[in-house]
């Protein structure tokens, strides 16, 4: 049987299949450091954990209405209103699993073949993949790494077209630690305020950042009603694994996810919804911690690559990857990756993976142990000798 034609338009997330390769190495025996997969090593919060099993005793077993519990969409809206300085309420809050089925219901819902996005590159995957697969048309924004990875701003100006249907930001980013500074946020704000388009805002790592705290656009002026906001508790609770995320967004929009989530999930799980009320209500200092201690690993990882030949790394602001250039190798990315898995045994991602303007850069994930980073890093190191001489 043949599959449907649009099926040859998705893409992937490789980290998942990079994943795969080094547990496969790993079931032959080999000891491989994973630096690859982006979620933190932390156990969920004790009381996030606790609320999840009183939920179940509780009996939040069946199904829940479909853009999520009324308890949840009050306390997101609580949240969200808080921390962008904002005024939304429950009924702009779509509850769903996970932060990634945001992009795929807000994009359905909107992108017509023939309709420009206009996307980060190196960015996450499947805002690419959901572009092709949609009909719609690329328009990937290369990230600057002398701007701390933001747009080159006179290139998206000249990027957007009366076509121009969406334009997804990415703040704090996967897969550079980029935050996109206020000032280049205003300027974003100024080109697109008046344009009929969407914005759609990844803010999934917007609690994790070291430097000047993360903007949403929707402060500025006129922005909020057209902007959709991707947010969630996957990385901010250590909870990739429950599948809880939401997005913010004008009420005709909010109808429509509603109306996909209705065909494709009925509704999110509810004792994890639960779960989530206690997270966004309960103590915030494990959050606080979590920070703090990636910051230690950030300072650890980017210092040791940049002592290694060929290899330059600016300080990530914020989320827990570092992105370092690795030209001076004289090595693509692809290879280089692959040859630090198979003979380094540390698992990392081609910038490749992230789109065509991730060439020349690696990808590490730094949610592992100091003593594993520091361990890799020695790895790589006494490998550099293969592309030195
Ligand atoms: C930029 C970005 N957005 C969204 C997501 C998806 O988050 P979730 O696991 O909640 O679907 C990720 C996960 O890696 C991410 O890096």
């Amino acid at each position: 049987m043949k599959l449907a034609e649009r099926m040859s338009r998705i893409g992937t997330e490789s980290a998942f299949e990079v994943l795969a390769r080094a547990r496969a190495l790993e079931a032959q025996g080999r000891h491989i450091i994973h630096l690859e997969i982006g979620q933190p090593d932390f156990p969920t919060p004790a009381h996030i954990k606790e609320a999840a099993k009183q939920a179940l005793d509780d009996g939040y077993t069946g199904y829940g209405p479909t853009a999520g519990l009324p308890e949840c969409r009050d306390a997101i809206a609580q949240y969200v209103s808080a921390t962008r300085a904002i005024d939304v309420t429950a009924a702009n809050v779509c509850v769903v699993p996970g932060g990634k089925p945001i992009m795929y219901f807000v994009m359905t819902a909107l992108l017509e073949p023939g309709d420009e996005v206009i996307y980060p590159n190196p960015g996450f995957p499947i805002y690419e993949s959901l572009v092709d697969f949609l009909g719609a048309t690329r328009v990937p924004m290369p990230l600057v790494e002398e701007r701390g990875f933001s747009f080159d701003l006179d290139l998206f100006e000249r990027s957007l077209s009366p076509r121009t249907k969406l334009v997804v930001l990415n703040s704090p980013a996967n897969p550079t630690g980029g935050v996109i500074p206020k000032a280049d946020l205003a300027r974003i704000a100024d080109l697109v305020r008046g344009r009929d388009l969407i914005v759609l805002s990844d803010e999934i790592y917007s609690r994790i950042w070291y430097g000047e705290r993360p903007e949403s656009i929707t402060q500025f002026d006129g922005l909020l009603p057209k902007t959709v906001i991707l947010d969630g508790f996957s990385k901010t609770y250590s909870m990739t694994g429950w599948r809880l995320g939401y997005g913010v967004m004008p009420e005709w929009l909010a109808a429509a996810v509603e109306r996909l989530m209705v065909n494709s999930n009925s509704c999110t799980a509810s004792f994890t919804q639960r779960a989530g009320v206690a997270a966004l209500q309960g103590p915030q200092d494990c959050v606080d911690a979590m920070v703090a201690e990636f910051r230690r690993r950030r300072d650890v990882m980017v210092a040791g690559l940049n002592t290694i030949p060929g290899f330059r790394c600016t300080v990530p602001a914020g989320a827990f990857y570092a992105f370092p250039n690795v030209r001076g190798t004289g090595m693509d990315s692809r290879t280089l990756a692959d040859l630090l898995l198979n003979e380094a045994g540390v698992s990392c991602l081609s910038g490749t993976a992230f789109g065509e303007y991730g060439d020349g850069y690696l990808r590490f994930s730094y949610a592992n142990s100091l003593e594993n980073i520091e361990r890799a890093l020695d790895q790589i190191r006494a490998l550099a000798g293969r592309w030195t001489t």
